[in-house]
């Protein structure tokens, strides 16, 4: 299958957000990544369900929803409400991930566990059967236009081990610090999915850098 591109709105320019979906829009990436932070979860605060319902029809690319917020189960049916398609949560985020995402799937999403580059993928072995996506955060959650962390090539190495043992159909996504001289190689070591924040719109031609890197 040929990787997948989600350029992350978290690198936009805020002030003119329909610009932006509008420029994803009419690109090659088939998703849109959006991060939604809380200040506990994470260190930083972006945005939520109002803004992402508020872009909602400006196009029809996937809606990929990164939640990094505490007790994701509170806002399941507000973030289907806005349209998401994809709701991810994070595995540090979750008690009872198993019962998170029998619910992100009942709201009729698909659902996605992220982790934190110091989370074990092996963590997911009971779960990876029930999953449709595993993103795999190659950065510490909270910002975008961080360094790259060499680690995730391992990680993802042994997530596609894992999924093949498992018998799991999830598709695999990397996330932060994702460009043009690194996506290459992530999609040989298994990502499916790939992230780009800055490296598609802070590029002097986004629709160029987009099609850079969805391997046109
Ligand atoms: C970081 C976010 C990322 C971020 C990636 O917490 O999850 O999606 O937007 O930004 P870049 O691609 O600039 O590292
Ligand atoms: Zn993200």
């Amino acid at each position: 299958m040929p990787h997948l591109l989600a350029p992350s709105l978290l690198a936009a320019d805020f002030t003119d957000l329909k610009g932006a979906v509008s420029l994803v829009d009419q690109g090659p990436a088939p998703w849109l990544h959006l991060d939604v932070m809380d200040g506990v979860f994470v260190p930083n605060i972006s945005f939520g369900p109002a803004i992402i319902k508020a872009i909602r029809p400006l196009t029809k690319k996937v809606f990929d929803t990164h939640l990094m917020i505490v007790d994701p189960d509170r806002y399941i049916d507000a973030f289907k409400d806005a349209g998401a398609e994809v709701l991810t949560v994070h595995l540090e985020a979750c008690t009872h991930l198993h019962r998170t995402v029998q619910a992100i799937k009942a709201a009729g999403m698909k659902a996605g566990v992220s982790l934190n580059p110091h989370t074990s993928v092996s963590l997911l072995e009971d779960i990876l059967p029930e999953l449709d996506l595993v993103l795999v955060m190659s950065v510490n959650p909270g910002f975008g236009g961080q360094k790259f962390i060499g680690r995730t090539y391992a990680k993802l190495d042994q997530l596609r081990d894992l999924r093949e043992r498992t018998g799991s159909k999830t598709l695999i996504e990397v996330d932060g610090g994702v460009g043009p001289d690194n996506f290459r190689k992530l999609v040989e070591h298994g990502a499916d999915v790939l992230v780009a924040g800055n490296s598609v719109f802070g590029a002097p031609d986004p629709l160029q850098a987009m099609a850079v890197l969805s391997g046109n």
